[in-house]
């Protein structure tokens, strides 16, 4: 059962200056876990700031199929009535993950301990994505999942008692490592992830929040089974991917000015500040403070020339959504900019790679493409075509070079922007950019 893919098109035509104070919707991985660990918690929660984007919302659709009652106060807000580690009823059809690697990874750890069977599916982009990087350690801890040759479906056997085990992934993974480590609750012993590169601890801080003993440092997290978890309220910062789109757009429209209130600011998720700052970005980091214990902080973003670079290596990981609005910025930059080390983006909702370098060369941008990265070179965009391939962040990003183009930009497949960023056009347009519906 795959769902029809959306369609849906954008005509971005040259705008700005941007100005004004800008508030994006809240962060998609914490809403992600905020609504998995609510459910499975003894108690209520509250989450406040939950990104109503389709990802997210399909997974606390399938919380509602597993049994575990949600009410909607108000807008962004989710009461979550847990029902304990092991209330979760079976599933009587399969769980609809939409267009979400992070739900469906996540919950193949989640699922993989309970005593019922159920069948994880996603959409068209979603049927697409490699599954054996969750798939080979849970199955090393004794679950039973099912798979098209490592793609999804994913059939989830039931009544599998779990082992802790010690993983060294070989891929800077936050969704790997926290798949293992949800099915470590329900594992015996312990279970131990470690990671190549530190990605972002969402699942870690979280689980800590609720009363799970956990130890965790950059790069490796330890915990072991047979505790519970206790409701806690979340207060879900806004979405540094989602500001990454006016933090580029800023940077790059002439005469821009702009603020980006209350932005999560994790260390793992900032690298395409520390990249953009080192291409000769303004941009300031003011009013930093906490919010449901993560950093936030309001970012103040002033137009600037930029100038390509090489990106560190090392900073992939704390910026790996963040590429197809890089790609923007070092088209719009001076020089070349060269991206190595990211092979992981031709993964993802669609392979970021090839999609950003089409559509960029579409609009008259010189684009090398190697396995792992490219080399961009900064100069004039002309108006034209490009397809999003369905990619929310690749629509996105090219919403923004329409913007510094000679011409008209058009957009297509653009609806599966509602999963991450439902409304970016219309808060998009209330800053300054010239975007319309086609
Ligand atoms: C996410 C982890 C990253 C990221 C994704 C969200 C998460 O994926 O790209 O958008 O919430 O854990 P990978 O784990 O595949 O790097």
């Amino acid at each position: 059962m795959i769902a029809a893919e959306p369609r849906e098109a954008w005509v971005a035509s040259p705008g700005g200056p941007l100005r004004g104070e800008v508030h994006v919707p809240g962060d998609k991985s914490v809403s992600h876990r905020a609504i998995m660990l609510a459910a499975i918690a003894d108690g209520t929660s509250r989450i406040e700031g939950f990104l109503e984007g389709e990802d997210t919302l399909a997974t606390a659709r399938i919380f509602e199929k597993l049994g575990v009652r949600i009410e909607v106060p108000g807008a962004s807000t989710r009461i979550v009535h847990g029902v304990g580690l092991d209330g979760l009823q079976a599933p009587t059809h399969p769980l609809d993950c939409g267009n979400a690697g992070t739900g469906m990874r996540l919950l193949a750890g989640l699922l993989s301990g309970q005593r019922f069977d159920s069948v994880l599916i996603g959409d068209g982009s979603l049927s697409r994505r490699p599954m054996r990087r969750v798939l080979d350690p849970l199955a090393r801890m004794g679950a039973s999942i099912a798979a098209h040759d490592g793609f999804p479906p994913l059939k989830i056997a039931g009544g599998k008692s779990l082992r802790g085990i010690s993983y060294a992934s070989d891929i800077a993974s936050a969704q790997v490592k926290s798949a293992v480590l949800l099915a470590g609750l329900h594992a015996k012993g312990d279970t131990e992830v470690r990671e190549p590169h530190p990605t972002r601890d969402y699942t870690e801080r979280m689980l800590r929040a609720f009363g799970w003993p956990i130890e965790f440092s950059p790069g490796v997290a330890r915990l072991s089974g047979g505790h519970r978890l206790r409701a806690t309220d979340v207060s879900v910062p806004a979405d540094f991917s989602s500001a990454a789109f006016f933090l580029v757009a800023a940077c790059v429209i002439p005469g821009s000015d702009i603020v980006l209130r209350r932005v999560g600011m994790n260390p793992r998720r900032t690298g395409l500040l520390r990249v953009l700052r080192a291409m000769g970005a303004h941009v300031d980091i003011e009013a930093m403070g906490e919010q449901g214990g993560e950093a936030v902080a309001d970012l103040h973003v002033r137009y600037a020339p930029l100038h390509g670079i090489d990106v560190p290596v090392d900073a992939v990981p704390d910026m790996i959504d963040e590429f197809p609005a890089l790609f923007v910025a070092a088209a719009c930059a001076s020089g070349t900019t060269r991206v190595r080390g990211a092979a992981e983006l031709r993964v993802k909702e669609s392979d970021r790679i090839a999609t950003m370098a089409s559509g960029l060369r579409s609009l008259g941008i010189a684009v090398e493409e190697t396995e792992d990265g490219a080399a961009i070179h900064g100069g004039p965009l002309r108006g034209g075509h490009v397809a999003s391939h369905g990619d929310h962040r690749v629509a996105m990003a090219f919403a923004i070079a329409g913007q510094v183009c000679d011409g008209e930009v058009q957009v297509c497949d653009t609806a599966n922007v509602a999963t991450s960023f439902p409304a970016f056009d219309s808060l998009a347009r209330s800053t300054g950019f010239a975007l319309r519906e086609s």
